[in-house]
């Protein structure tokens, strides 16, 4: 090649420069193409679970994938482009499309998203509706640990309401009896899946001017009133861990529609910084080295300028594209929870005299999280021995997260105010337990888990008990 440049023309140079650059193009996609061919081999090499009861453990939850995500994620790997990209951006439009959200931020996890919803309540954009420590924000403390944390981690004071037996949300009466003049913040996940009351929450977050934020972690697909959950609240999240309505390993989103609380968000997942640029761009705001700001110099790169104190928070593409693939199958996942569920319901309604089985609102669609049952106070057996006989027939329990997280060794000694007594939140930890409606719960798999509760309330173990009452 370099002895037949030396004896050709520039026009001839030129010429051949293009033609190899065009051949070594083609040379990557064709070994691409055939790299991802060979993905979709291997996948279909892998031999298919085969469920034998009993025997086959039956998760509460989990990935369900197939050859797309593992082609999209070697696709991405080959990219080697690893922080947010192309793929990140096609999924932040296509979850705030199907959410009907303006913005999507994406990030490295459900908790991460949380911490920046409320971390931005804190910034100094929002003048006098900023939250300052000592503020207080309206939650449960029958939930997950990180929709509570980044309350305690901002310096705010969290203020407990208790939650109602069967749908294991709060509600409109107890968040407004709560309301004082410091209450600045309502902070809720729709439980297990299943929407709170939004159009009476709402309406309180707008009579008090405070904000409110949707976990939407664990209802991805849920609907209220025809409109998805996470499209409510000033700023919702997602979790996208395996357990989760679609995952990407792990990962996370912000949700919102306001365009000052995107700009916050974005710059508190990325360090802080006041630069709103893409990586790998520069001067999107064509004024990098024309500012004065804080009392930096004039002209100080804005690359470098920082107007939070803020993370990284950020995804990788890999991430994300395993993302895409699956955003694609969520109607199927969110159809399957949702059969999964009402198979279990029907099944299990002959037992409502020991187990209190769940509840919706009528405007509420779940898309459920999972099956909580809670083991009546009255029931001949507790729930151990429901739990335990599950366990043993290799079908997968869950307790509602924290249970009651103030009685969490981690919450001893932290700042709150408790609204009325958390008589249900105590009950609930400790008599409630839940099971997996997930898509990996085939047909067979749920026929299996109500086969399981018919034998453990025909069987010995549950004779004795009644005998004993
Ligand atoms: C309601 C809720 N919020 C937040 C999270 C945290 O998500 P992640 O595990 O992605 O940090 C979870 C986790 O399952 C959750 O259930």
């Amino acid at each position: 090649m370099q002895g037949l440049m030396k004896l050709a023309q520039p026009w001839q140079i030129l010429f051949l420069s293009k033609y190899y650059l065009i051949n070594s193009m083609n040379q990557e996609n064709i070994f691409r193409e055939k790299i991802l061919k060979l993905v979709k081999k291997y996948y279909s090499a892998k031999p298919e679970e085969k469920f034998i009861p009993g025997k086959t453990y039956i998760n509460y939850a989990g990935r369900v994938y197939d050859k797309k995500e593992l082609t999209a994620l070697v696709d991405s790997s080959l990219d080697f482009w690893l922080t947010a990209g192309r793929y990140a951006r096609e999924f932040e439009k296509k979850l705030s499309n199907f959410l009907g959200v303006e913005y999507c931020l994406l990030c490295n996890s459900g908790s991460s998203a949380n911490l920046l919803a409320v971390s931005a309540l804190t910034s100094p954009l929002l003048k006098s509706r900023q939250l300052k420590p000592g503020d207080e924000v309206i939650t449960t403390a029958c939930g997950f640990p990180t929709t509570l944390n980044p309350i305690l981690q901002n310096n705010l004071i969290p203020v407990f309401v208790d939650i109602e037996l069967g749908t294991y949300n709060t509600d409109a009466a107890k968040i407004e009896a709560a309301i004082s003049k410091k209450t600045r913040a309502i902070f809720l996940a729709h439980t297990l899946g299943n929407p709170f009351d939004l159009t009476a929450v709402k309406k309180i977050a707008k009579k008090y001017k405070i904000w409110l934020i949707e976990d939407n972690s664990d209802s991805l697909g849920s609907k209220y009133r025809g409109r998805y959950t996470g499209a409510f609240g000033d700023i919702s999240t997602c979790s996208f861990f395996p357990a989760h309505h679609l995952t990407m390993g792990e990962g996370g989103a912000v949700l919102t529609s306001n365009p000052l609380l995107r700009k916050i968000i974005l710059s508190f997942r990325d360090w802080g910084r006041d630069c709103w640029c893409e990586t790998g761009c520069d001067n999107t705001c064509g004024k990098r080295f024309a500012q004065k700001l804080g009392s930096l110099p004039y002209g100080y790169d804005h690359k470098y300028v920082y107007s939070h104190i803020g993370y990284n928070l950020k995804v990788t593409d890999m991430q994300a594209a395993i993302g895409c693939a699956q955003l694609e199958k969520l109607p199927k996942f969110i159809a399957a929870r949702k059969n999964n569920y009402a198979y279990l319901y029907i099944h299990l309604k002959k037992y409502e005299k020991y187990f209190i089985l769940p509840r919706r609102l009528k405007e509420a669609g779940p898309s459920w999280f999972g099956f909580p049952i809670l083991v009546r106070e009255a029931a001949p057996f507790s729930r151990a021995d429901i739990v335990g006989y599950l366990e043993s027939n290799k079908i997968a329990t869950r307790m509602l997260f924290g249970g009651n997280l103030l009685r969490q060794p981690a919450y001893q000694n932290i700042k709150y105010r408790a609204a009325g007594k958390l008589n249900n939140t105590d009950l609930v930890m400790n008599n409630l337990f839940w099971i997996g409606v997930y898509p990996g719960i085939t047909g067979e798999k749920r026929k299996y888990i109500v086969d399981v509760f018919d034998a453990f309330f025909a069987g010995k173990l549950f004779r004795g008990f009644c005998e004993t009452v």
